[in-house]
């Protein structure tokens, strides 16, 4: 694909995931699970500490700014904003996939921002699981990344109609991804979800971190589509399972999880971290807040996350995240109908 229409592509996915976010969200999600209410379990909010361990790494908040953009010169001040929100804060960040940067060096910069910004911060790099290891070390350099991330992404490439429609050599890719970076490699999905097979058989090649990326949030089926007249899958709406079902049905040996897909508020953040998640990203929900207002916004957005987050944990009775693992949940609706149907108790 040229430069040029590439770079509109980016711009797009911006317009339309932001487009989203305007919608009501669709029912379900993360809205079928629920802590029981313990009246007298609540610990002092001066005892919660929310930091955790991610890929050899402290991270201050457990959750992060996940996978967006780049690639045209609008993406590159989306990336710009995103960055120093992050830095201000100390939340994780990862770029959107480099590829169109690494066909296209001139483009590079406006990935780059995000390490210029944020020279200390945990940044995360990001190419599909085509690419060549060769890529992907190129990836990780081209930021000084302290991760990569590599994202499965077959619906999205299925509904695109210059979509890769040669699937079968991709877990041989990953594998060879695998054994050349030289920094931690999480396997993400973008928004249909990781099923229990696909995570055992990710643990099977030595994947040590997957985001689960699940449904409910930006769905890149629907903005793919509405990118053209024709070649319409909106049939395929519904399509994956939410980051809820994956965590609930994920087996015990999997790879550490990490959850994203419709995390629009730190009650989100609290289900995914009780069901299981090690840490939680939002994409669509803080790109609209970028869009909005800006890094102030951003900023001010994550604080207000921060101190929610840590008042949930309190009323919860839980001094950091991996006691919310010890909560009673609730788990309703679809997500109930999931598990039932998974055989999961
Ligand atoms: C994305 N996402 C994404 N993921 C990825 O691995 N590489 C990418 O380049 C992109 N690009 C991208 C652009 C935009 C504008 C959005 C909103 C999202 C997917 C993202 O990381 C995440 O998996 C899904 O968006 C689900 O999370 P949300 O958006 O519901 O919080």
């Amino acid at each position: 694909m040229p430069a040029e229409q590439a770079s509109e592509r980016k711009d797009d996915h911006v317009r339309l995931a932001a487009a989203q976010q305007r919608e009501t969200p669709p029912p379900g999600g993360w809205d079928d699970i629920a802590f029981v209410h313990h009246a007298l379990a609540g610990v002092d909010a001066d005892t919660v500490d929310l930091h955790v361990e991610v890929a050899g790494s402290r991270w201050s908040l457990p959750f992060y700014v996940n996978a967006m953009t780049g690639g045209s010169a609008s993406t590159g001040d989306i990336n710009r904003d995103l960055a120093i929100a992050a830095r201000e804060t100390g939340v994780a960040i990862a770029s959107g996939s480099l590829s169109i940067a690494l066909d296209n060096p001139a483009l590079l910069s406006t990935f780059r921002v995000i390490r210029d910004e944020n020279p200390d911060g945990f940044v995360m790099a990001n190419v599909g699981i085509e690419r060549s290891p060769v890529d992907a070390q190129r990836a990780v350099d081209a930021l000084g990344a302290d991760a990569l991330q590599v994202h499965i992404n077959a619906v999205q490439e299925t509904v695109m109609p210059e979509g890769s429609r040669s699937f079968s050599s991709w877990p041989a890719s990953l594998e060879a991804i695998l054994a050349a970076v030289d920094v931690p490699v999480i396997v993400k999905e973008v928004g249909f979800g990781l099923s229990a097979a696909t995570l055992a058989r990710l643990a099977d090649m030595g994947v040590r971190y997957a985001d689960v990326s699940g449904a409910g949030g930006t769905d890149f089926m629907r903005i793919e589509n509405s990118r053209r007249a024709g070649g319409d899958y909106a049939y395929l709406a519904g399509w994956g399972q939410s980051a809820a079902e994956c965590l609930l049905e994920a087996p015990a040996d999997a790879p550490t999880l990490l959850a994203s897909g419709g995390v629009r508020t730190p009650l989100d953040v609290a289900r995914a971290l009780a069901l299981g998640a090690r840490a939680v990203g939002a994409s669509g929900s803080f790109l609209s807040v970028v869009l909005d207002g800006g890094a102030e916004a951003l900023i001010t957005r994550i604080r207000e996350w921060s101190d929610h987050l840590t008042a949930l944990h309190s009323l919860v009775g839980a001094t950091d995240p991996g006691a919310l693992r010890r909560t009673d949940l609730i788990v309703r609706g679809r997500a109930a109908e999931f598990a039932r149907a998974r055989g999961i108790d």
